[in-house]
């Protein structure tokens, strides 16, 4: 048994775990880190040799070795075995306990799971972390939610672990409830559709552009110094650098096409479907990852569905393609973020998180998968106007969006001829040409509903409801 008293307990000793202990012992807080598996908890206690942290395979030694009222962070899968972890450990443990959630848990289970320990009287608070290994490690962005009272026990250190923007800590209190989980869930969203559009523009790069792995590397490294500058921009220049040890070719063309998903991207568009809320990037983004998973169907297609012929580019025009995808990347990330955002205004009013988007901004320009320089503009806005229902509804993002629209639409020209897919752009300049537009074609939608349905309509010139006998001579 430890006879120490630690300041917190990690339950989840795996690479992220360990890396968030080593972070917060960094930053000097103790902890007492708790695993099953005894090769995670051997290797914490190896690699931590000589620092303030003790990691245990005994449920019961680690429990007694935290400082009273305990605060114990979970970084397990999320899923079933969050609440096999919490039965485990709520008998032993005492009033006013706070148990942290930092998986990627379902909202929903956040809230199931807040009313369940309310009445134990244990606090407990989802936590959205990202960054991945190297975030946990080295400062993530963080997205806490719960109650504000067991948020202020915790502040400090999640401050001192966080990444850090212009010495600002990327955490913020995010809201009521699982407002947390909430966040990071619309955070994951808006990253599958960044990751797909970067894929759409390797797409035309390779196919129509005809750029190899090297001059790709080169030219993510240059858009990188500009308007994308982002972690993701940044990591795609640094994928076609890398070299595979099997084959020694470039290790991107042998990775299989097929992406995979754990959910969260399909969550978000879900729950988005639910409030009514249009996130069509995201939704086309998770679609694609479908779309590309059925590899077996594709490659009979390909025997099968005609491509059109491709066009050759003149150097000028190769020129301008990549010009244009720049603005186009930049463009349709705009529109992604804008997405996302009014998710989260619909989604804070529907569950009464009281977000606040200028700190939701700025806590993701650092440190998360999502972490872009455009950010910064992001939450200059929502500084100016807190109560935007949607970005594009500022004059500064506006001016950006009016600048870049028609690259975009070039770019969107090029692929359709060419038979090149890009769902993620085409849907990003679709969503601004709707949301633009003071009149849409949905008269007829409603005319049709009556029509067959009898669902009646509103009209413009005068209040009420109305319902039309449709066509009569027609029997
Ligand atoms: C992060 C990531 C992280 C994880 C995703 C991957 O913010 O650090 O989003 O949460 O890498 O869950 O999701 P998929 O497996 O669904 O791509």
């Amino acid at each position: 048994m430890e006879s120490q008293q630690y300041d917190f307990g990690m339950i989840g000793l795996g690479t992220m775990g360990r890396n968030l202990v080593y972070n917060m012992s960094d930053h000097g807080f103790s902890v007492a880190g708790f695993d099953k598996n005894e090769e995670q908890v051997k290797t914490l206690n190896k690699e931590a040799a000589g620092k303030n942290i003790y990691g245990t395979k005994d449920l019961q030694d680690f429990i007694q070795a935290l400082k009273q009222p305990r605060v114990i962070i979970l970084l397990v899968p999320a899923g079933p075995i969050v609440d096999s972890v919490i039965n485990e450990i709520k008998p032993l443990l005492s009033k006013d306990d706070l148990l942290i959630d930092s998986g990627n848990s379902h909202f929903t289970d956040t809230d199931r799971r807040l009313a369940q320990l309310k009445k134990d009287t244990i606090h407990f608070m989802g936590m959205g972390i990202s960054g991945g290994e190297s975030g946990a490690r080295y400062g993530p962005s963080i997205m806490p939610g719960g109650s504000k009272e067991a948020y202020d026990r915790v502040a400090e250190m999640l401050k001192a672990v966080s990444a850090k923007v212009n010495n600002e800590p990327c955490v913020t209190f995010i809201g009521n409830g699982s407002a947390g989980h909430y966040v990071k869930m619309v955070h994951n969203g808006i990253e599958y559709a960044i990751m797909q559009l970067i894929a759409e523009a390797y797409h035309l790069l390779k196919e129509v552009a005809g750029l190899d792995n090297d001059e790709l590397h080169q030219l993510f490294l240059k858009w990188n110094k500009g308007i994308l500058q982002s972690f993701l921009i940044e990591i795609t220049a640094d994928v076609f650098a890398q070299r595979d040890d099997l084959t020694n070719n470039s290790l991107v063309d042998m990775i299989l096409d097929a992406a995979e998903q754990k959910g969260t991207g399909q969550w978000t568009s879900q729950d988005a479907m639910n409030l009514h809320a249009p996130i069509p990037s995201i939704d086309i983004a998770v679609s694609c990852r479908d779309l590309s998973a059925l590899k077996k169907e594709r490659l009979q297609a390909e025997q099968l569905l005609q491509r059109p012929v491709k066009s050759t580019l003149s150097q000028e025009q190769k020129i301008q393609l990549v010009d244009d995808l720049e603005q186009a990347i930049y463009f349709s990330m705009i529109t992604t973020y804008a997405q996302g955002m009014a998710l989260l205004t619909k989604a804070s009013a529907e569950y009464k998180y009281e977000l606040n988007l200028q700190n939701i901004a700025a806590i993701w320009r650092g440190g998360c998968i999502i972490r872009a320089a455009m950010l910064e503009d992001i939450r200059a806005v929502y500084t100016k106007t807190p109560a935007l229902s949607n970005l594009l509804l500022s004059n500064d993002i506006a001016q950006k969006l009016i600048g870049s629209q028609n690259n975009l639409r070039s770019v969107i020209q090029t692929a359709i001829v060419n038979g090149i897919p890009v769902p993620v752009m085409s849907t990003s300049i679709a969503y601004y040409d709707s949301f633009r537009s003071g009149w849409l074609p949905s008269n007829l939608l409603q005319a049709q509903r009556d029509y067959f349905g009898a669902h009646t309509y509103h009209r413009i010139d005068k209040e009420g409801i109305f319902h039309t006998q449709w066509n009569q001579t027609k029997s």
